[in-house]
């Protein structure tokens, strides 16, 4: 509320000086620099283009017009540089702000996703192969952006578009069939599953091609219908989803929906007949294909010589049917950046078909395990379940290396507590790196209880409960109700904790959750020296009671922001 009135105060002295233009764009940031005031403001720079003046002069006319009109919890304004104004606040504006945050359970999160509905697109694997490290940014990314998305307020479909259909199923079907014994078909597993998969892969590269044959021939059968492929299908699927489904437990994600691509199967000759009517396909060796030469996008093919439908084709229809289903505003893609020319045909022609939904593309950079591409080859595949329980193994030690009582066997609270530091390691390591960056996955950055790692936050959150803890035992030692800012860190920590709601919907406008990640490594470390410079438990009750106010606030603000990268705060570490 009372920031806002930093802003129109501002854009009040815009408008005064320069009647009938635009200023709602108008900002107080974050100072650069604490030395040069508490906010500053860039607008005038900003404005030089439209107003054909140099920035320094507008900046000179607006800073008439705001001494002019200064409310009475701004200290200083000041002119600088080419233009800028810096803005010092009163600590007891500061000390007000500060309750009214702590005051909302939103702590500062703008509500601006209010009736407003986007589609989340992501982890989407391809059934009937398990997890690996691979799949890990996909899940933790998208994850992350859906719960930034709904805490703004935005009415959020969380989607797993899998890879249920398609030639590989001939494959399956005919490994299926041939390379498993009676008892591993009796008790199929995702792991059996992939394993016939890569014998009957195999063998359909021979020669002689009766193998490949026989595939395509299981393929047609299930694409017609038929009951038993259909119903291995459907097994197949089952167990899928049962076991992305453990991980997701694991990871604490969660889906509205499950619609693979098998789901648009029956849309696909709609979209082929709307794609002709509207003259943007076009027949190419038997096959028919979008030319989007024009657009420097090459061509996208929507119907294979053989008839067959494919990805493009099904991304297609897939908007289609959410846009009838859920109308949303927005339609959110989270997958690895080798799909980005796919994602710019499909939403070049989904524009040239008219639709208006807004679609984005998040695409991330790929993760190498120990310096080294994660590949078959390379022998470093290692499956998702596996670095899950490595993670969880290594935490474990941690954990018990710092328990004076670890002795014998690990105690369920031991273990637990070793899940969500571990789990919290594994997704922070990536949560706090651009998601368009490559990035590379080392268990001792991921697990240092020093530095930008999740252990590190979270441990900082037990701190301030232990404190919180601590301070409960001594007689009237309770965080007060209200603030009192009264030394610099303070005053910066409190400016710090303003931009919590700034901070996160920074992170949805342009879909990195590093930004929050960012946020929440540097709040953590001005409350650390915050910590070390400002005794707390040893001060006057009044002051005590303060500080512990600020403290309280911080670890709120802290837990909120690592339950929106998915990462949980255990109060004891
Ligand atoms: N299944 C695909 C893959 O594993 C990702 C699907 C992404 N979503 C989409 N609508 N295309 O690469």
């Amino acid at each position: 509320m009372e920031e806002e009135s930093i802003e129109s105060w501002l854009r009040g002295g815009f408008e005064s000086a320069f009647p009938g233009n635009d200023f709602a764009n108008v900002r107080a940031l974050p100072a650069s620099d604490a030395r040069f005031g508490d906010f500053q403001c860039n607008d005038a720079l900003a404005g030089a283009r439209t107003l054909h003046m140099p920035p320094r002069k507008i900046a000179e006319a607006v800073f008439a017009k705001l001494m002019e009109s200064r409310p009475a919890f701004v200290e200083k304004v000041e002119l600088a540089g080419p233009g800028f104004l810096n803005i010092t606040v009163s600590a007891g504006w500061l000390a007000a702000r500060l309750a009214a945050l702590a005051a909302q359970p939103t702590l500062g999160i703008p509500q601006t996703g209010a009736g407003r509905k986007v589609v989340i697109d992501y982890s989407s694997p391809n059934a009937a192969k398990q997890m690996h490290i691979g799949h890990i940014r996909s899940t933790v990314i998208g994850n992350a952006i859906d719960r930034i998305f709904r805490a703004l307020g935005y009415d959020v479909v969380a989607d797993n578009h899998l890879g249920d259909w398609g030639t590989q199923f001939g494959i399956l079907i005919k490994g299926y069939r041939e390379c498993l014994s009676d008892e591993e078909r009796a008790n199929l597993t995702v792991a059996n599953l992939e394993k016939c998969y890569v014998l009957s892969a195999a063998r359909a590269k021979e020669e002689d091609g009766v193998w490949k044959d026989a595939c395509r021939a299981e393929l047609v059968k299930l694409q017609q219908g038929d009951p038993e492929n259909i119903a291995l299908w459907k097994r197949f699927i089952d167990i899928s989803i049962a076991e992305f489904d453990r991980m997701y437990a694991k990871l604490g994600v969660k889906f509205d929906t499950y619609r693979g691509e098998s789901y648009y199967n029956s849309m696909m000759p709609a979209v082929l007949d709307r794609l002709e009517k509207a003259g943007l396909s076009e027949p190419s060796e038997g096959a028919t294909i979008v030319n989007l030469e024009a657009d420097g996008l090459g061509v996208a093919i929507v119907r294979k010589s053989d008839g067959g439908f494919n990805y493009t084709t099904s991304d297609l229809a897939c908007v289609e049917s959410r846009v009838r289903d859920y109308d949303p505003e927005r339609i959110i893609y989270v997958t690895d950046d080798r799909q980005q020319l796919h994602f710019r045909q499909f939403f070049r022609i989904c524009e040239k078909l008219g639709y208006t939904t807004k679609l984005v593309h998040v695409p991330f950079g790929l993760m190498s395990y120990g310096g080294k591409a994660i590949s078959t080859r390379e022998g470093n595949l290692i499956k998702l379940d596996d670095l899950l329980a490595e993670a969880v193994r290594r935490s474990l030690e941690i954990v018990r290396s710092r328990d004076a009582s670890a002795a014998g066997e690990a105690t369920p609270e031991q273990m637990r507590l070793a899940e969500q530091i571990g789990f919290g390691a594994v997704k922070y390591a990536d949560l706090s790196h651009d998601p368009a960056t490559a990035i590379d996955f080392d268990w001792d950055k991921a697990l240092a209880l020093e530095g930008n790692s999740g252990p590190y936050l979270q441990y900082a959150y037990a701190r301030v409960c232990s404190l919180l803890d601590k301070a409960s035992a001594v007689d009237g030692a309770a965080p007060s109700a209200s603030f009192d800012i009264s030394s610099p860190v303070e005053k910066q920590l409190a400016l710090q904790l303003l931009q919590f709601g700034p901070a996160v919907l920074r992170a949805a406008e342009n879909y990195k959750p590093s930004v929050l990640a960012d946020y929440l490594f540097q709040t953590a470390q001005l409350y650390s020296s915050f910590y070390q410079r400002s005794p707390i438990l040893k001060s006057e009750p009044a002051v005590r009671n303060a500080r512990l106010a600020l403290c309280a606030l911080f670890g709120r603000v802290l837990a909120k922001g690592l339950s929106l990268l998915g990462i949980e705060t255990p109060s004891r570490i």
